[in-house]
């Protein structure tokens, strides 16, 4: 089989690239590890930025999204129980919407025409230093290979696009937590209308939701803990203790439909392109949830790799191939800072002691009271310019 564009790996990143092509007139075939519904059930990211939902329009599959997402002008921010409101549409004009990964994902698997490959296993990049690359994958015990003028590695973070680049060709950026997100999923109507972000010494929480009847609340726990040590009881309880006594009483508790931990990481690779070969999305790098950036950030990744692929193909220019990885990694290095400094603000850090909390008490203390540190938050929260 030959195509223009190998995409391996059909999450949010994949599907997304597949659809813009295929719109432009690009021929690109999906190859996919999992099946649909696994796919499906990896429950993650909520919050989508302005430039993630122009590009659902882009890609024509944003009926469901506008119809369904919930537009958020604000996030709530909590410390030790005294409350911030950052309002966004207030400070610069601008919002955020609320409204699942897994949704994302399955309009694009709804908007795509041509065939994804799933449960392709095996799956691997050659050549892709000369002109020829071509890929191969497994299914049903049969080898198959795919010829092709560029492969785009949208696996995610675990895949094999970047673990096929020559280690000495690359350099890793990365800091690991001492903590990890437990997460639950419940049929509850959310506790508070807008997303509610709290620090306190016993831990982070985070009370987000995924419709006016679906909500999605975290609490920070060391990173080898067992999810089996959690009951639901053990959760609620928990987490009422790191909410503000106004916000834990509206809490409406119920039996989880998903429970989870995910680590927390930052995790740049640079650079991005190899030859013929582009990383995009978690592929690339990590960052913390803290900000709600990784959908958001591979989003815009592959925005910028589909305009250069469609660039190469149909007008022969490599001016765009030859700028992604310069282009992207500045607004990744942007959205790996803010993560990070979200993260360093409102998670408990056992080895900083107390002055460590004093630090981040201040700066919360700043954030209250500086209406340019509240600007500063809102920018760069509900997503900065491409
Ligand atoms: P992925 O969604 O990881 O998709 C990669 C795809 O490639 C997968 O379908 C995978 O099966 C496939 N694949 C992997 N290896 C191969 C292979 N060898 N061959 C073929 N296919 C392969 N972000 C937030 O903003 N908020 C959150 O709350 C949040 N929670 C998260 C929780 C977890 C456990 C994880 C892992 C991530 C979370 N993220 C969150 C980050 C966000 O979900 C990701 O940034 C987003 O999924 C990136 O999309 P992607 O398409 O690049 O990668
Ligand atoms: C979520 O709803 O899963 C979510 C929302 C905001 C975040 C992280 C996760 O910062």
């Amino acid at each position: 089989m030959r195509t223009n564009v190998v995409i391996i790996g059909a999450g949010p990143a994949g599907l997304m690239l597949g659809r813009l092509l295929e719109l432009a007139g690009v021929d690109a075939v999906i190859l996919e590890r999992k099946n649909p519904d696994y796919v499906l059930g990896r429950i993650r990211a909520g919050v989508l930025e302005q430039g993630t939902i122009d590009l659902m329009d882009r890609a024509e599959a944003s009926t469901r999204l506008h119809a369904e997402g919930l537009i958020h002008h604000g996030i709530d921010f909590s410390f030790d129980g005294d409350r911030q409101r950052i309002d966004f549409s207030a400070l610069i004009g601008r919002h955020v919407m609320v409204y699942g990964q897994t949704e994302v994902t399955r309009d694009l698997m709804n908007a795509r025409k041509a065939p994804t490959i799933y449960e392709a296993e095996d799956v691997e990049p050659h050549d892709f230093d000369g002109k020829s690359p071509y890929v191969t994958y497994k299914q049903g015990g049969t080898t198959h290979r795919i010829d092709c003028d560029y492969i785009a590695g949208c696996d995610g973070f675990r895949g094999v696009s970047r673990q096929s680049v020559p280690q000495s060709a690359l350099t890793l950026y990365e800091r690991t937590y001492p903590f990890g997100w437990l997460g639950i999923l419940v049929d509850k109507p959310p506790v508070a209308g807008e997303l509610v972000y709290a620090h306190h010494e016993r831990g982070f929480a985070l009370c987000s939701q995924r419709s006016p009847t679906r909500s999605r609340y975290y609490v920070q726990v060391p990173v080898d803990e067992n999810v089996e040590a959690w009951s639901d009881t053990r959760f609620w309880d928990e987490l009422r203790l790191r909410l503000s006594p106004e916000t834990a009483e509206n809490l409406q508790t119920g039996p989880s439909i998903e429970k989870s931990i995910a680590p927390l990481r930052s995790f740049v690779a640079e650079p991005l392109r190899f030859g013929r070969l582009f990383l995009a999305g978690d592929a690339a790098h990590i960052v913390p949830p803290t900000g709600a950036k990784g959908l958001n950030l591979a989003m815009s990744d592959v925005a910028t790799l589909a305009d250069a692929l469609i660039e190469a193909t149909i007008e022969k220019s490599n001016a765009g191939v030859n700028a992604y990885s310069a282009k992207v990694l500045q607004r990744i290095w942007k959205a790996e800072r803010f993560s990070w400094w979200m993260t360093s603000l409102l998670h408990t850090f056992p080895e900083t002691g107390a002055f460590g909390r004093r630090i981040q008490r201040s700066e919360f203390d700043y954030l209250c009271g500086s209406q340019a540190a509240q600007q500063s938050l809102a920018e760069n929260y509900t997503g900065l310019p491409s």
